[in-house]
């Protein structure tokens, strides 16, 4: 197993260019699963990642051959009768759930095994199940594998709110089962997420008639098939938004390209609240950190889109626990999204956390240590404080940082960080854990 070695202390300078959105390739690579037999999707600037991968076997199991050319994936359907998916794959990785619509939609059946526990969390899918089952597709769990059927799903309205809010992965199988549907369906409380509406448009350049993309209240007329096109994965705005954190905690300046700023103005504006400089052009963002000893501290609260993501609570919390006074950080998503916290303490960081809230008082300065990442967010986080932190520190398990960030390492080097991946010797084979 793979551990980062960080040597803490350097301020980051330069540029860095965003690669696709790991979480918007990956619904869409998906999507292929509503073509028939010899038609072919492709996809441009897809990441190369772990968990891209991950997806690019599973739909070699279900009949979709991909093939990468640079960051150009071309997929196409070799045989549309396969329908399991099984939980040798899923459960390494959570997204795999996405393929439950395009299945049951254009091949009338899924087998999906059911998504098992999570380092991040409870995770349902009970709204998956719940639309799924309005569109008339009658849902049931057996063995372990969510099984369901429908000759024609049938339009319907369907809810997708919850406790949380709304469902992205959720809104993306919906939205990929009603498309091919019999009539119409209106999904109320519709994830709004970047990747989500990345999907819808997909979905339209196939031959499908979405209306509404962006809002809470999506209209979907279905048709009787799709057919192949191209498409440009968006930036991943996480991503982005990592480099920003690791910018900023080291009073660095750095140019973010290829970013769609647009989808990261609450991530824009948090940063400019610390006090951080911030000059945009054209899908370009440069964070200026020079000469800021202590950053200001900001309460951060986790909330669906357009909200604050959860997927980068964990980078600002590093962050914070330099800023000079006290901040509140609440995670609205997943109230136990908190695993950081305590390897941040071992650093030296100063937090209390209660319930879904941590309460984190700055301190002058983290000290390098041993630390373990538990997911691949919780193990960016760790990576940015490792940046800024005085001495070496180690971040282990690394493979659920390589699921969502392609050779962070190489990239953070580029800008002039001190870190190098290094064979961890006495850990054990890595586990199969799913967070993305
Ligand atoms: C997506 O997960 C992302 N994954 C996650 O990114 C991200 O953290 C999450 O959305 C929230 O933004 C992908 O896009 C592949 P949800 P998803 O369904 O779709 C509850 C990363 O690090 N819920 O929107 O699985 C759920 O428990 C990953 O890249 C139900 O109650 O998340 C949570 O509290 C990790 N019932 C909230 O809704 C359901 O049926 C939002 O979850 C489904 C979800």
């Amino acid at each position: 197993m793979d551990k980062f070695v960080i040597h803490g202390g350097r301020p980051l300078r330069g540029a860095v260019r965003v690669h696709g959105s790991k979480n918007a390739a990956l619904p869409m690579m998906a999507a292929s699963l509503l073509l028939g037999r010899g038609e072919r999707l492709v996809l441009r600037q897809v990441p190369d990642l772990a968990d891209v991968r991950t997806m690019s076997g599973l739909l070699g199991e279900l009949g979709v051959v991909v093939q990468r050319k640079g960051s150009r994936l071309t997929l196409t359907v070799v045989d549309d009768r396969p329908i399991r998916a099984p939980y040798e794959i899923v459960k390494t990785m959570r997204a795999s759930i996405c393929v439950l619509g395009p299945l049951l939609a254009r091949r009338g059946e899924a087998q999906v095994s059911f998504p098992g526990g999570c380092a991040i969390g409870s995770r349902p899918v009970d709204l998956h199940l719940k639309g799924l089952a309005r569109l008339g597709a009658r849902p049931r769990v057996r063995n372990g594998y969510i099984v369901a059927r429908s000759k024609r799903l049938r339009g319907s309205t369907v809810y997708l709110g919850g406790t949380f809010g709304s469902t992205v992965t959720g809104t993306d199988n919906l939205l990929m089962a009603a498309v091919l549907a019999k009539g119409h369906t209106v999904i109320e409380h519709a994830a709004q997420e970047p990747e989500v509406q990345e999907l819808a448009h997909l979905l339209n350049l196939m031959g499908a008639r979405i209306e509404g993309i962006g809002n809470h209240r999506l209209h979907v007329q279905g048709v009787e098939r799709l057919h192949g096109t191209e498409k440009t994965v968006i930036p991943d705005r996480i991503e982005a938004g990592t480099f920003m954190a690791a910018a900023a905690i080291t009073g660095g300046d750095v140019t973010i390209e290829n970013v769609r700023a647009e989808d990261l103005t609450v991530v824009l504006e948090t940063l400019q609240q610390m006090g951080v400089r911030l000059e945009g052009g054209s899908y370009t963002v440069r964070i200026d950190a020079r000469g800021l000893r202590r950053l200001a501290p900001v309460d951060v609260t986790s909330l669906p889109y357009p909200g604050f993501p959860t997927d980068l609570q964990a980078q600002f919390m590093a962050i914070l626990t330099l800023a000079r006074g006290i901040s509140v950080v609440t995670e609205r998503i997943y109230p136990d999204r908190f695993t950081h916290a305590a390897e941040f303490q071992r650093m030296g960081a100063v937090i209390r956390k209660q319930e879904s809230t941590a309460i984190i008082q700055g301190v002058p300065r983290l000290s390098g240590a041993p630390v373990m990442a538990s997911d691949l967010r919780a193990g960016a986080g760790l990576v940015v404080a490792g940046l800024a932190a005085r001495g070496r520190t180690e971040v282990l398990r690394v493979y659920h940082i390589d699921r969502g960030y392609d050779r962070l390492e190489e990239r953070l080097n580029s800008l002039g960080a001190n870190i190098r991946r290094a064979k961890d010797a006495a850990a054990p084979a890595a586990p199969a854990v799913a967070t993305a």
